[in-house]
């Protein structure tokens, strides 16, 4: 788990890097803090009932951002955009797609009530998340 923490860690700094090259400072969204904290809870709650929890919420959040990137995708390929932005996305998109095909492999087959309530409500917290980040 510290492995595969420390190696998604590592691409998600990347991808961060990349992606504030193309967002000026005042255009960053107000809500960093708040995405922090959640984005803490949304680690470490799962991980109070084991490592299969956390890959399955981890499979969940990458779904989520694999069609989010998709969506970002779609627009440039059907308006246009900046020189250069989409192939910047397309390899996020596919580094997200590995995170979420290789946890959802660790995650394996656990099905209960419980974890289908929880990435249900981690899957309509990002959708929540976006919404807000495109406002504030
Ligand atoms: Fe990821």
């Amino acid at each position: 788990m510290l492995a595969f923490a420390q190696s998604h860690r590592k691409t998600e700094a990347e991808h961060l890097a990349l992606i504030e090259q193309w967002l000026p400072p005042d255009r960053q969204s107000l809500l960093l803090g708040p995405w922090r904290l959640a984005g803490l809870l949304t680690g470490a709650l799962p991980a109070l009932f084991g490592r299969r929890a956390m890959y399955k919420t981890i499979a969940t959040v990458e779904t989520f951002v694999d069609k989010h990137y998709q969506q970002q995708v779609d627009y440039l390929m059907n308006l246009g955009g900046p020189e250069g932005l989409l192939p910047v996305l397309l390899r996020c998109q596919a580094d997200e797609q590995h995170h979420r095909d290789q946890a959802a492999a660790l995650g394996g087959d656990l099905s209960n009530r419980f974890i289908h309530m929880w990435c249900w409500t981690v899957s309509f917290g990002s959708k929540v998340a976006v919404a807000l980040a495109r406002r504030l």
